[in-house]
């Protein structure tokens, strides 16, 4: 049999993660990489946290056996995990009600989380915010799903239209899945309040949607604890829901796939009945999840003191992008662009979303090297004072037109 004739007709490339192919293959010595989430510091490097470095340093000494690991992932990392999502002694926790697996990254745990939900009840419904990062769309439609969007911004593309948000998901059928960004909203930037996320768990539990959070930047927006905000809130109303959390980003393991799929239901008999399914999920997919970055990650989390100097890190990490949000608005409003940019300042997590439409973001690379996503979102942990003015000449250039 040959190849189906449609795999013959070469795809586009990732929106995202073909740009970061696109910009190593540019051969321009003054192009910027504001494009693909990956933290950088001032030298424009990716840096290994020395916390991680010393939880390797042991993790190898211990010379642990590379058996497979249990379909769910290792035990300590997932209890792990639960300490991030949840408070201390949190009633989520203690009553077992929310079951954790471990998952090759949050991609990986939110084709698991797909994957389950259509195992065990047929076809569904999600709901994306619009705009949201663009892997959701095909993941959830190639796992099976129907994708539908709700508004997200108001008209200023600034700031978050709650009411609209709500109004759509009132319109959402019971039983349809509502992907939520947990904190640090990408691509925009732009995150609910504590009073809103109670709306939104209200209209959830009103209409019966089951909430999936996309937590992939937990600690990057107001802090480890706070960032989880939103999940304390949809635990507290009584809601069941799947929590896909990444650890790429705030443990800087990218290349290393750590993630994690927390069920978190009624009860302990539901989260532990859910998490077989889940098991079969695994298995039929990837088997098992990789050991090395959940290591690292168990070590460092399940050691006080390497804990304290990891969110020290996060901490440093989130510091660099507030401070790199506020040097953006100064440098543009400095230059006089036109625009409104001042609510970019107050904004959470490592995206800022421009709005510049498709054919300025195309000019920006094209005539000036500076690489951003779709229509406009900017990494803005890429910026430093180097690149900076650069950076803005070149908005400069493109929105005079
Ligand atoms: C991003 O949005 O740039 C990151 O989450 C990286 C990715 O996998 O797309």
């Amino acid at each position: 049999m040959p190849l189906p004739s449609r795999a013959l007709d070469p795809a586009p490339p990732d929106p995202i993660l073909g740009l970061a192919e696109a910009f190593r293959a540019d051969p321009r010595e003054s192009k910027v990489n504001l494009a693909v989430g990956v933290f950088v510091d001032e030298t424009g490097r990716t840096p290994v946290l020395p916390s991680v470095l010393t939880a390797e340093r042991r993790v190898l000494e211990a010379g642990a056996s590379r058996t497979y690991l249990p379909i769910e992932g290792r035990p300590g990392y997932r209890d792990a995990v639960r300490t991030l999502l949840f408070a201390p002694g949190h009633e989520a926790v203690t009553s077992g009600r929310a079951a954790t697996a471990q998952t090759p990254g949050g991609t990986g745990a939110l084709r698991v989380a797909a994957d389950f939900l259509l195992q065990t009840g047929g076809p569904r419904t999600v709901w994306l915010s619009q705009p949201t990062w663009p892997n959701h769309q095909q993941l959830f439609r190639l796992a099976g799903m129907a994708v539908r969007t709700y508004p997200y911004l108001d008209a200023t593309g600034r700031r978050l239209d709650a009411d609209a948000m709500l109004g759509e998901l009132r319109d959402a059928a019971p039983g349809d899945v509502v992907v939520l960004h947990g904190s640090c909203h990408n691509p925009t930037g732009v995150d609910p309040d504590v009073s809103t996320w109670h709306e939104i768990a209200e209209v959830a539990a009103e209409r019966s949607l089951l909430p999936i959070v996309d937590f992939a930047y937990q600690g990057f927006g107001d802090g480890i604890a706070d960032d989880a905000a939103s999940i304390g809130v949809l635990a507290g109303a009584g809601l069941e829901f799947l929590v896909c959390s990444s650890f790429s980003k705030n443990f800087a393991l990218y290349a290393e796939r750590v993630g994690a799929l927390t069920i978190v239901a009624q009860d302990a008999a539901r989260a532990d009945a859910a998490l077989t399914h889940v098991r079969i999920a695994i298995r039929s997919n990837y088997s098992n999840p990789p050991a090395h970055g959940a290591q690292i990650v168990e070590t460092i989390l399940c050691d006080p003191a390497l804990r304290a100097d990891w969110e020290v890190e996060v901490a440093g990490m989130r510091s660099r992008i507030r401070g790199n949000r506020g040097a953006f608005v100064d440098a543009l409003g400095a230059a006089g662009l036109p625009g409104e940019w001042e609510p970019l300042r107050g904004q959470r997590g490592m995206f800022a979303l421009l709005g510049l439409g498709a054919e300025r973001v195309e000019r920006l690379r094209r005539e000036f090297g500076v690489y951003m996503v779709g229509a406009g979102r900017v990494n803005v942990a890429g910026l430093t004072q180097e690149n900076l003015p650069r950076v803005v000449e070149s908005l400069a250039a493109v929105l005079a037109s």
